[in-house]
Formats: structure tokens, sequence, C-alpha cells
């Protein structure tokens, strides 16, 4: 699947089926909601890594009324899905196409950031891309990431 995010067929194909294909989908999203309450964000920024669709981006933006997300995907596709998917929020969200296998040279939007977090994404990237997209934690204030292997 990883090259076919590119096409968008496929993205909305991944788009239509809401994430359904993993069990603990739902189970993880809360966890990152409640986990995203104790982070004080306000009006503050967070980091969504690998946005996709923008299905948890969207979740994320009506629980925190006030919260800017910038969504970071290397597929155009996605990010086209998430662009409307999102367009009610506008003003509060940026799209920034870029591959997390190089997150190094990721530039996002100046903000503050209070957290950090990637649902279903990070376990595309090698050990070594997977240590520098966590090192992007840096950045926000409460850093937290969910993936499918686990909330850390
Ligand atoms: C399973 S989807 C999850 C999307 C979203 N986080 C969600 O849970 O709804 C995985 C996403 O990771 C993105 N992705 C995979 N490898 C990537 C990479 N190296 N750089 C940036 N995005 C990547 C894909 O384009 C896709 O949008």
């Amino acid at each position: 699947m990883t090259n076919s995010w590119q096409d968008p067929e496929a993205a909305a194909e991944w788009d239509a089926a809401l994430g359904h294909d993993l069990p603990t989908r739902a189970e993880q999203v809360d966890v990152l909601l409640s986990l995203l309450a104790t982070a004080e964000i306000g009006d503050g920024a967070v980091l969504d890594l690998g946005v996709g669709s923008g299905l948890v981006a969207e979740r994320v933006l009506a629980e925190f009324p006030q919260a800017r997300l910038v969504g970071v995907d290397f597929s155009r596709a996605m990010l086209e899905l998430a662009s409307k998917r999102l367009e009610r929020f506008a003003g509060r969200v940026e799209l920034v196409q870029h591959d997390l296998a190089k997150v190094t040279s990721l530039v996002v939007p100046l903000a503050e950031y209070r957290a950090a977090f990637s649902v279903q994404t990070l376990h595309h990237l090698t050990d070594h891309e997977k240590a520098n997209a966590r090192r992007t934690r840096g950045r926000a204030r409460r850093p937290t990431y969910a993936t499918d292997r686990g909330i850390f």
C-alpha cells in the first residue's frame, strides 16, 4: 500500500473505509483525544504527522475548538481529501506535503505546538526514519504519538 497512497483511487478507497480496517482504531483515537485533553492545547497548535485524509484531524479540531492543526503527509491525493474534509475548519488548518522519511528537512508553520501525534503512519518508515520522526516531538511541549504499535 505504501506507494498506493499517491494513487487517488486507492486513497479514496482507504478514506471510504474510515479506518475501520484496524479493529483497535476507535479505541486508539479515544486514547489520543484523552491524552490531548491533558496537553492544555487551548489556542495553540498540534502537529499531525501523516494527516492522511483528515479523519483524525477532524476529530481533534472538533474536540479542541480553538486549536490550530498542521497536518503533514507525502500524498497529494490524501491531502486533497483532507483539504475537503477539513474545509469547515478553514483558518485553523494548514496542510504540508512532505515525506516523513526526510523529516529533518520538514518545515512547519511557526506556531506554539502543544502536541505532536501520528496515527497509523510511522510504521511505514524504517527504524532510522522513525527515530528522526520521533525527534520532531521536540517541537511540541507535550509530545504524543499514537500508531498501530502503541502510543508513546
Ligand atoms: C493509514 S493512513 C493514516 C492517515 C491518518 N493518520 C489517519 O489515521 O486517518 C497513512 C498515511 O501515512 C501517509 N504516509 C505514509 N508514509 C509516509 C511518509 N513517508 N511521509 C509522509 N506521509 C506518509 C500516507 O500517505 C497516508 O496518508
